[in-house]
């Protein structure tokens, strides 16, 4: 069954509640990175233009239940003043009296900003009166937060039961993109998949019906023991060897390719001080960590890619953080985006590296889902997204 998106709605001079994901990172209270508000910006540009009066409101932080000013959304006011060019109106609270006089109030064309949501628990819990609360707020209810789609909050779900609800246009757009890549990928379809641990990422490597898969970072070496190969003092998951082995086997019963690091950059101890050292064996020598693919890796990887017409990209290459051994993630970042294919990076590690290597433009769709993307592309279905289909 499809998304009910804000296109079967009509927003015109109605009071519309959107929910966004403005849980942007912020240092001493000031907003470090606004991809995620600008990502929502289409959909609140495309209610105003239509008349609608917005209410809007979003978590920030794990405040628990509780207020916290670190995690007020006052923080954001007037950064979503400047970019919607809006009135914008700072709620003191959620929900109340108060808050509902201000929504009553609103013209066409101007913003409420709601407080943060977490300061309830009835936001965690979903609780009915919570979400009761914040029905009283708005005519109908617009879900933009891709992500939290993968939260049963009340912002994020109980509430659309309440209200005539849709999909805004960032969520559409993320939905139709996963739903692609799950359903019907064109090919060939490269996945590389990265990161620390086997435990987070078999799923969706399991999911992904991928003619190649890229395994790489922390978690390739629990797959390289598998093969018989040394891998020193590298990460690996004793508990997830069977399953990597399972894996391999049903990739190869399906005439998938899959690529393991060929070559390493390894170091003594796992710290930012540690002396990169190449290895140019597919085994890591005794003692050694392996923190970042070497260069014959990277250009296995670029041939890969080379034809490809879809790939996805979750999790780095290496240790990114530390920059000596950064350049597997960036030279990865730097293959994407010269790929003629359809690309796509999900997950938050992956999408960081884009933005610290400032390619996010080249990108095709650079995800605004951490764990809702990755949750998405296991197969799982999302409750802030299964709700709007209801
Ligand atoms: C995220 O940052 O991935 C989303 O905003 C969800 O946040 P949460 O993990 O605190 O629910």
């Amino acid at each position: 069954m499809s998304i009910r998106t804000i296109k079967d709605m009509d927003p015109r001079g109605k009071r519309v509640l959107v929910r966004v994901d403005f849980n942007v990172p912020l240092k001493d209270g000031r907003i470090m990175d606004d991809t995620r508000m600008l990502a929502a910006l289409p959909t609140l540009k495309y209610l105003l233009d239509k008349g609608a009066s917005l209410v809007i409101m979003s978590h920030l932080g794990r405040p628990k239940g509780r207020v916290d000013p670190e995690f007020s959304l006052s923080l954001l006011k007037d950064h979503l003043a400047e970019i919607t060019r809006a009135k914008v109106i700072m709620a003191p609270d959620v929900i109340g009296e108060k808050v509902v006089a201000l929504a009553r109030g609103l013209k066409p064309g101007e913003i409420l900003l709601l407080e943060n949501t977490r300061f309830y628990r009835g936001e965690t819990d979903n609780s009915v009166e919570f979400c009761s609360e914040l029905a009283e707020l708005g005519d109908m209810y617009i879900n933009d937060a891709f992500g939290a789609a993968h939260r049963a909050h009340a912002s994020t779900e109980g509430i659309a039961k309440m209200l005539p609800s849709a999909a805004g246009l960032l969520m559409e757009k993320e939905c139709r993109i996963f739903d692609e890549i799950l359903e019907n990928p064109p090919t060939p379809f490269v996945a590389i998949i990265g990161g620390a641990k086997v435990s987070s990422k078999i799923a969706v490597l399991e999911s992904l019906r991928a003619d190649v898969f890229v395994i790489a970072g922390g978690m390739a070496y629990t797959f390289l023991k598998t093969q018989g190969c040394q891998i020193g003092n590298s990460l690996v998951e004793i508990e997830y060897v069977d399953t990597a082995r399972s894996f391999l086997a049903s990739a190869r019963e399906r005439n998938a390719e899959v690529l393991l690091p060929l070559d390493h950059v390894v170091g003594s101890d796992f710290s930012t001080q540690a002396t990169p050292e190449y290895v140019d064996s597919v085994d890591v020598p005794e003692g050694k960590i392996a923190m970042d693919i070497g260069p014959k890796t990277i250009s296995a990887i670029s041939r890969l890619i080379a034809d490809a017409r879809t790939v996805i990209w979750n999790g780095p290459m290496g240790v990114f953080e530390f920059e000596a051994f950064a350049r597997g993630t960036l030279k990865v970042a730097q293959i994407l985006a010269e790929c003629k294919g359809t690309t796509i990076v999900g997950g938050g590690d992956s999408v960081a590296a884009v933005n610290k290597f400032k390619l996010a433009d080249s990108i095709d769709h650079v995800s605004t889902g951490g764990g809702a993307s990755l949750e998405y592309l296991e197969g799982k279905a999302l409750p802030g997204v299964s709700v709007l289909k209801e």
